[in-house]
């Protein structure tokens, strides 16, 4: 926990340091059409420093985004992700609260040619409703994430989550990436976090061979399969999304989650056979 503060605080600290110096040295940035945004300059809740571009694809790579897409970036600063989710053919949306990075991103969005998919409103990543993403992308603080963690988890299964610098606190990332010196990463917020949203399986579900408790934490899980006075622990319970695998004894299971269902099939000493399991009660006191 100590470490994951300091691992934390690095970067904060120079976030910190950064605006503070950019007050001392900087001019107001200018309004209007020639708008430019200063690096470090105040926003609602976290200050404006752009992803870079290398990084941004990457992001966007990693949440394998396609034209059938709806891309939300919470904070969407000069609209850069929105717009390279746009190139790809995705609908998507900026939120930002600085109406100047609104007016840039739509004069950027129309440069590019992508003004059609490329949207952008001016408002409070907190305040706005981002439940019909498909992708989500932020570049936020630590604190601001662990307020939209309980939201996003809400969301449907297998939505795709990237952050640029900032993870999740205890859920863990599916996967991470970075950028090196010779693709833009200039020593600070060179790494982004992903995550999809996994189904929720927490609960007693009937199976063709018995009763499983699934005990869940985020996309990992693990349980209990009970035939009797038969018990065999589950193990390696991981769920991306709606896709679910785990392994009881020497079968290993494979299979997609469907609300209160799920079915698939296990291999067991190099056979294939089906399974399903219906929920049927949350987990006994
Ligand atoms: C670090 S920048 C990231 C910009 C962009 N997402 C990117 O990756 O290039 C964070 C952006 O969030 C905006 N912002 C801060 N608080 C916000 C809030 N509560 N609602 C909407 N936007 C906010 C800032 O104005 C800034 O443009």
């Amino acid at each position: 926990m100590q470490i994951e503060r300091f691992r934390w605080m690095a970067p904060l600290c120079i976030i910190a340091l950064l605006f503070f110096t950019s007050l001392l040295f900087a001019q107001s940035p200018s309004s209007g059409d020639d708008y430019q945004p200063l690096l470090f300059q105040e926003g609602k809740d976290v200050v404006w420093v752009p992803t870079e571009y290398k990084l941004a694809e990457k992001m966007l790579n990693l949440a394998q985004v396609t034209s059938k897409d709806y891309v939300i970036d919470l904070g969407s600063g000069d609209g850069r992700i929105v717009i390279e989710a746009a190139k790809r053919g995705a609908n998507a949306l900026g939120i930002e609260y600085n109406p100047d990075l609104v007016a840039l991103s739509r004069r950027n969005a129309l440069k590019e040619g992508v003004a059609d998919k490329a949207q952008f409103i001016q408002g409070d990543i907190f305040e706005s409703d981002f439940s019909k993403a498909t992708v989500l992308t932020m570049f936020l603080l630590p604190e601001l994430n662990f307020r939209l963690r309980p939201i996003i988890l809400e969301m449907k299964p297998g939505v795709r989550v990237a952050s640029n610098s900032f993870d999740m606190g205890d859920w863990f990332p599916d996967a991470k990436v970075s950028i090196t010196e010779e693709e833009g990463c200039t020593e600070f917020f060179c790494e982004a976090f992903f995550w999809v949203v996994p189904a929720k399986i927490e609960g007693v579900w009937k199976m063709p061979k018995g009763r499983v408790v699934f005990r869940q934490r985020y996309q990992n899980f693990k349980g209990e399969l009970k035939d009797g006075a038969d018990k065999k622990p589950v193990k390696d319970g991981l769920l991306v999304g709606n896709m679910i695998s785990f392994r009881i004894g020497d079968a290993t299971y494979k299979g997609m989650v469907d609300g209160k269902r799920m079915q698939g099939s296990f291999t067991k000493k190099g056979k294939d056979y089906k399974w399903h399991a219906a929920r049927i009660g949350g987990i006994p006191e």
